[in-house]
């Protein structure tokens, strides 16, 4: 995808973080904008700078884990601009634990809002982009952590497994049946300054219950190394180069980070030997 102007995007979890600088620079690039969130007062405060830019700009306060509201996002996207042209699938949300300690509720959540929702952006989007036969793009915000693997976030390494392994494999469909008109990238970035860390505060309600698990001093350190890590991630500035660039060069792949790739080359070389994956093989990889 080429040609911005006037063309319309789609972007999830636009109220913080990677969502809102892409929101400013499609602003900037001409394009009308269908934002979506579930912190509807920080959704509205991007969508009117980028109204500010010169867009046209609608904010759509949802919560994205429900199908019923990614089905709304979409329509009203083509309700009010006629097309969907870009869809960034971005919303997500982050927490570290283990496994045998993360509550059942808090699985549900990751997977609702990291996973189903993308899914389901593409199951709407897809058909009217393939109708619509102009060119289009799709990019699925996943992680560094969808293409590799390290100790205490299992739940969230499965959800961005998930969506790497969805975005392939819908790759594969498309060039099966000769659909050449929408692009796939898939965004692979490690730790960034964003608001992540803050997740907790845009828990839906239906996943809030009381679990003694969240008063343990276990959640608390897991929650503060998050903290550490995004906050000591690379600056945000490196999202809107990489991502633009990917979607007017059609580039599938983009990882920020290049220790990305050198834990890649360890888990690949451990599936092809058998091997049980090792925090010291990961670490001296790295050094
Ligand atoms: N920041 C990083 O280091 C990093 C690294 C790899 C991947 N990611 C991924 O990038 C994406 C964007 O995250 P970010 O770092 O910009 O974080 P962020 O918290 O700054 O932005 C995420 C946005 O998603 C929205 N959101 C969360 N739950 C929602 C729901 N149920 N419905 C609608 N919107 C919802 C939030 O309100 C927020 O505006 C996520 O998928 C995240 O997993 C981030």
């Amino acid at each position: 995808m080429k040609e911005f102007k006037g063309k319309t995007a789609v972007i999830t979890g636009a109220a913080h973080g990677f969502g809102a600088v892409l929101a400013l620079e499609a602003a900037r690039r001409g394009m009308k904008l269908l934002l979506a969130d579930i912190d509807a007062p920080a959704l509205d405060a991007v969508a009117a700078e980028a109204r500010a830019l010169g867009a046209e700009a609608t904010a759509f306060a949802a919560d994205l884990s429900l199908y019923e509201n990614v089905h709304e996002m979409i329509a009203r996207a083509v309700a009010t601009y006629g097309t969907v042209d870009l869809l960034i699938n971005n919303a997500g949300i982050a927490f570290r634990g283990k496994v045998w300690a993360v509550p059942p509720t808090d699985v549900d959540w990751m997977i609702d809002i990291n996973l189903k929702a993308m899914l389901w952006g593409m199951h709407e989007a897809m058909p009217i982009m393939m109708a619509q036969g102009t060119p289009c793009h799709i990019v699925n915000v996943s992680s560094g952590a969808g293409i590799t693997t390290a100790r205490g976030m299992a739940a969230y390494h499965a959800t961005k497994h998930a969506v790497v392994a969805a975005t392939e494999s819908t790759a594969y469909d498309l060039e099966e049946q000769g659909i050449t008109n929408i692009g796939l990238t898939l965004f692979l970035p490690g730790y960034i300054q964003t608001d992540l860390h803050h997740c907790e505060q845009r828990r839906p309600a239906r996943y809030r219950q009381d679990m003694p698990y969240h008063r343990t001093g276990t959640w608390r350190a897991d929650q503060a190394q998050l903290e550490a890590d995004i906050t000591g991630g690379l600056p945000i500035d490196v999202v809107v180069p990489a991502v633009f660039g990917a979607i007017e060069n059609d580039q599938f792949y983009v990882v920020t980070h290049p220790e990305t790739l050198k834990i890649v080359a360890v888990r690949a070389e451990d599936m092809i030997e058998g091997r049980t994956p090792s925090i010291a093989r990961l670490r001296s990889a790295l050094t």
